[in-house]
């Protein structure tokens, strides 16, 4: 056994952000991170004059149902009226703005706050731009399916184009909280159940919305969201408590918020959730001791919507005045729609429950926050009602959006090669609830702003690409969770007359995304019945799943010789779908969840830790082991998996070095051939396990990966970096550590297979 060392790093240092050489294994440069502005002349001068009220006003924000969309989107308004709203931002109660939209009441409103308050100070406009605004791409967790960081970046800078020419200055995204439970409904908006992955497209997020330069009329702020660990809440209910070591939370709660932060990101959201029995929202070691002292952020905190208020439910605060106490306290800079800051804090501080130091604290960073992005030398910046339609759902917004629709789809199973299909010479039958639905195609957060004009069904979208459109037949045969009347008569029928059935079938949207927990993820049992019928034709199905999570599948849905995960691929969806089914586009998207076998399998993900009984390979040599009582616990389909059209073999893996030297670097290099007959795209994958160390390890850990584009019969060679760093762990007492000894390293098509190979990490000196 090899002697274990800590990393030579003083113990302050080493709990010091680890920015994992994660990113630049694939491929990518990790921005350097932005200064944020020190406090200038100007706020401090802001600050000499601005009563406790006007800094109260800086630090709340508050839903605008004045602008459109005007609805009831958000249950509890302050701001009921126009002439509140007129009032309020004459008096500086308000300091930002967020879910109204349109640059020509932004104009008038902004107006309204520079010339009708006494410091003139500007607003921030703020919205839940998550995937798409009125151009709706993939969710998140659809496009985290790409493995593609690029693309990742291009969705979120065309809709910081389209959403600041519509007046917003702050998305509340992305939203980076690593989910592995699946039952959970906002795995939809993240980027599943990975730790490297989420670096990476928290990171590729986060600089597309901000772009190069925050003055410019189309950067827009971004918000890592909800720190932290709400990806964590039990049994996957929603807005659950959250249990969870020190070590995970710092290993797979917490980095993709650092590479956000190193990508420039300056504002972050606190979340609903408590950990460890400390509410998220007055969490001063996670606010202030982390985020601020070991990891240096500078920038603005946020809280999540009424969260401050809800420490009072969750038995933390005595009352909202004790809540907005031990927000701001905690390092809550600016309240979000529960009118709490505006309310108690001339009081708090005046009693001197708050210092007001603390105040000023948060008022210096929310009025830095203005600066940096020009607000107070152009307070109209991006309000101008002419570039709104200039720059919203143009015909290259919506190539964006088909082309990432398209290559976030996972080809799960593709018997006797069935997909693609022919544009010509074969009766199609389109079937099931999805099949010509226009509102279940955006997702959770899709419907909030977009055009869904612009909204392309399966059924349109197949009969562009078809030769003879009436070679597509439709029937819904049922609703998402309900039977009509006939349906499956007319369904079955469709069936019985084409050559080949394509099935939609799976998860509404409404059935995903924030408040949408599941106790199980199974396809709705109306539509297992209706899948069940359409079997019994015996005609080859092809499902098309409709999903915004990992799904439980069985039975003839599973079993049918082509599946595709769909998920919900935004406003383009149908004619992505199209491109991939009939082979415009060779799929090569992998899967950023594990699909289980069964649901009571969750939380399922592929780096679990090792135990000391792991199942044996031999199913009939299961006593006393880690398995369940009539399942393996595998994967249906494992995280990082996905098929193409083409064949890629991967070969000749070789190290640099058996010999891995404390701050050396290894080189692990594989080549991967196109051996058919298509051009197509493969995911390279690197995996890692440390062998024996002083935790236990995960079976498997993500490192890096590169997608490989090459034409039939191409040849390439990958490489792929290890370092020490990539190599570390939460040790004892919570530091980051390296221990030398052996490592297992995989260059795999998924986390559950590939070629191997071991190397040693060597001592220090
Ligand atoms: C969600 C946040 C969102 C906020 C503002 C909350 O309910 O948890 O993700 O940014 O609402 O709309």
């Amino acid at each position: 056994m090899t002697l274990k060392t800590m990393n030579g790093a003083p113990a302050g240092a080493s709990r010091r952000a680890f920015l994992s050489g994660g990113a630049a294994l694939a491929g990518l440069a990790v921005a350097t991170p932005r200064a944020f502005a020190r406090a200038s002349d100007r706020i401090e001068g802001l600050l000499a004059q601005m009563t406790i009220e006007e800094k109260a006003g800086q630090l709340s924000c508050f839903a605008d149902m004045i602008r459109p969309p005007v609805g009831d989107m958000n249950p509890l308004v302050n701001i009921r009226n126009a002439q509140t709203l007129t009032a309020e931002l004459q008096a500086g109660r308000i300091g930002v703005l967020m879910n109204g939209v349109g640059a020509q009441a932004a104009l008038e409103t902004q107006k309204t706050a520079v010339e009708g308050s006494r410091l003139k100070i500007p607003l921030l406009f703020a919205a839940d731009v998550i995937h798409g605004f009125r151009t709706v791409f993939p969710i998140p967790l659809a496009e985290a399916a790409s493995f593609d960081p690029h693309l990742a970046e291009r969705t979120a800078r065309a809709a910081a184009i389209e959403a600041t020419a519509s007046g917003l200055h702050w998305t509340f995204a992305p939203m980076v909280d690593v989910a592995r439970d699946q039952r959970w409904g906002r795995v939809a908006e993240g980027s599943g159940e990975d730790v490297f992955l989420g670096e990476v497209l928290a990171a590729a997020r986060v600089r597309g919305f901000q772009g190069k330069d925050l003055k410019a009329d189309d950067s827009m702020l971004a918000t890592p969201k909800h720190f932290a660990a709400y990806g964590a809440v039990t049994a996957g209910l929603e807005y659950n408590s959250v249990e969870l070591s020190e070590a995970t939370l710092r290993e797979v709660h917490l980095p993709p918020f650092q590479a956000a932060f190193a990508a420039g990101a300056m504002t972050v959201m606190s979340a609903f959730n408590d950990v460890n029995g400390v509410p998220a929202t007055a969490n001063k070691r996670l606010l202030t001791d982390v985020l601020r002292g070991e990891w240096g952020f500078k920038g603005v905190v946020i809280s999540d919507y009424t969260a401050d208020q809800e420490l009072v439910a969750h038995g933390f605060a005595a009352d909202d005045r004790d809540a907005a106490r031990l927000a701001i306290l905690a390092g809550v800079d600016i309240s979000m729609q529960s009118g709490l800051y505006i309310r108690y804090l001339p009081e708090l501080v005046a009693s001197g429950a708050v210092p007001l130091a603390v105040v000023d604290a948060a008022v210096r960073r929310v009025l830095a926050l203005k600066e940096a992005i020009g607000l107070f030398d152009n307070p109209y910046r991006s309000l101008d009602p002419k570039a709104e339609a200039y720059h919203t759902a143009t015909p290259a917004m919506r190539a964006l959006s088909r082309e990432a629709g398209a290559r976030s789809i996972v080809l799960l199973k593709n018997d006797k090669t069935l997909l693609p299909l022919p544009k010509a010479g074969k009766r199609l039958a389109l079937i099931g609830p999805f099949a010509d639905d226009r509102d279940n195609v955006l997702g959770a957060w899709g419907g909030f702003f977009a055009d869904r004009r612009l909204n392309v069904d399966l059924a349109s979208g197949l009969r562009a690409q078809l030769a003879d459109p009436a070679s597509l037949v439709v029937e819904r045969g049922c609703d998402v969770e309900a039977m009509i009347a006939g349906g499956f008569e007319r369904a079955v029928a469709a069936a019985q007359g084409a050559d080949i059935v394509l099935l939609a079938v799976g998860e509404s949207q409404d059935m995903t995304g924030e408040a949408k927990s599941r106790t199980d993820i199974r396809i709705p049992p109306v539509q297992m019945r209706l899948a069940e019928a359409i079997a019994a034709t015996g005609k080859p199905v092809v499902v098309l799943l409709r999903h915004g999570r990992a799904i439980q599948l069985e039975g003839v849905v599973r079993d049918a010789p082509a599946i595709l995960a769909t998920w919900f691929l935004g406003s383009e969806m149908g004619n992505a779908v199209a491109d991939v089914l009939f082979g415009t586009v060779n799929p090569s998207g992998r899967l950023p969840v594990s699909f289980p076998i069964d649901s009571g399998q969750e939380p399922f993900f592929y780096n679990g830790r090792t135990t000391g009984r792991p199942a044996p390979a031999d199913p009939n040599a299961q006593e006393y082991k880690a398995r369940w009582r009539s399942i393996r616990n595998d994967a249906l389909y494992p995280f990082g998996f996905g098929l193409t059209y083409t064949r890629f073999d991967v070969t000749d893996m070789k190290l640099s070095t058996p010999r891995l030297e404390w701050n050396d670097t290894l080189h692990v290099t594989a080549k991967v051939k196109n051996s058919g007959d298509l051009h197509g795209e493969h995911v390279v994958q690197l995996y890692i396990r440390d062998r024996v160390a002083s935790r236990t390890r995960p079976v498997r850990e993500l490192k890096g990966f590169q997608r490989v584009s090459l034409a039939p019969g191409a040849e390439r060679e990958v490489r792929f970096d290890l370092k020490r760093q990539n190599l570390m762990f939460v040790g004892d007492n919570d530091y980051w550590i390296a221990e030398p000894g052996v490592f297992d390293v995989w260059i795999a098509n998924s986390s559950v297979d590939g070629l191997t190979a071991e190397f040693e990490l060597l001592p220090a000196g």
